[in-house]
């Protein structure tokens, strides 16, 4: 806490030094948007898009200057970034969010949502955006969610029922669902950040891994996993977030520029995550690099009966009341 208020006081003085000189020189305001995945994938295209039209709308006044591929951190920084000002927006994955909410493990709870829909629906309704202002503890705002797909599970052995995991390695984000998830099934979760993915499996320290199709195409892993379950079990969600701090700081036409240009921005993202995920899979299949797995619905009843039991043991931490509108999302309520 307190070295949250330090930090705070420390980036306050230079926010204020930074609008002030700016105001004066009339010098544009930076923006560093950092994420960690490829230009062609849902985030990286929401990216793109944002800084399109925020240096449409506001030319002159704002610049926006984009990192992918964790040119200048890895998500699992981007709190602090934004919390120092390095950086002024991010889209983490809303696995890496757990330390500052236990509200958003809802989003790694395998089987949980039943449609791309749903999620949307538990998104943009009260729960949902309840959510966005979660991480004000943190000094973080919430500006919209981003969807980027299913998640499916790669190995170097074809994984059809749960037991095929066994003993296996697996490189998991940092999120205690996901390590339930691979322990549930007899599998060791091993957690590493999304750069060191492909290396990790290249050289047999690890046996598989989840992830979508658009990460898995943009990062090659299919070249390293001979074998890829269709097991759809989740979703690999987004927030864009910043600084409550900067961005209270920032002019009110500013901001308010700023604030759409991302809420359209994710529409953008979110409008072509499932085209782009679907023709990332087609080019994965057409590689010939690894075979990719449909499961029977016998099968998939297997993976659902060894994942689900897991909601009733994050339930207490992630509250019934949340819980419940994530499963009356799946029926339109
Ligand atoms: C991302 O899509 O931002 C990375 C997800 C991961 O770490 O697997």
């Amino acid at each position: 806490m307190r070295s949250l208020i330090v930090t705070t006081i420390a980036v306050i003085l230079a926010l204020v030094q930074v609008l002030f000189t700016s105001t004066a020189n009339a010098e544009e305001i930076v923006v560093k948007f950092s994420h960690v995945v490829a230009e062609d994938t849902p985030k990286g295209q929401t990216a793109i898009r944002f800084k399109e039209i925020v240096e449409q709308r506001l030319a002159g006044q704002v610049k926006v200057e984009i990192y992918p591929n964790a040119k200048l951190m890895d998500d699992e920084a981007v709190i602090d970034g934004l919390q120092r000002n390095v950086i002024q927006i991010a889209a983490p994955s809303l696995s890496l969010l757990e330390p500052y909410s236990k509200s958003f493990k809802i989003f790694d709870l395998p089987f949980l949502f039943t449609s791309a829909e749903a999620i949307d629906r538990f998104q943009q309704g009260s729960t949902g955006q309840q959510l966005l202002g979660a991480l004000r503890g943190a000094d973080i705002d919430g500006l919209c969610f981003l969807h980027n797909g299913m998640k499916q599970i790669s190995a170097n052995v074809p994984l059809r029922l749960p037991a095929d995991a066994k003993g296996k390695k697996f490189r998991i984000q940092p999120s205690s669902v996901i390590e339930a998830q691979f322990n549930a099934i007899g599998a060791i979760p091993v957690r590493a950040p999304f750069t060191k993915v492909f290396h990790l499996l290249q050289t047999g320290a690890l046996d598989g891994q989840e992830n979508t199709w658009s990460n898995v195409y943009s990062q090659r892993i299919y070249e390293v996993q001979p074998y890829i379950t269709e097991t759809n079990h989740a979703s690999l969600e987004y927030m864009l977030i910043v600084s409550h701090t900067f961005w209270t700081m920032l002019p009110d036409d500013v901001r308010t520029n700023l604030t759409a240009a991302a809420k359209e921005a994710c529409a953008y993202g979110n409008s072509i995550a499932r085209d782009l995920n679907a023709t990332d899979r087609k080019k994965i299949e057409a590689s010939h690099y690894t075979q990719i797995i449909a499961l029977t619905p016998q099968q998939r009843q297997q993976w659902m009966t060894a994942l689900k039991p897991i909601w009733t043991t994050f339930e207490p931490t992630i509250g019934k009341n949340i819980l419940d509108a994530a499963i009356a999302a799946n029926s339109g309520s």
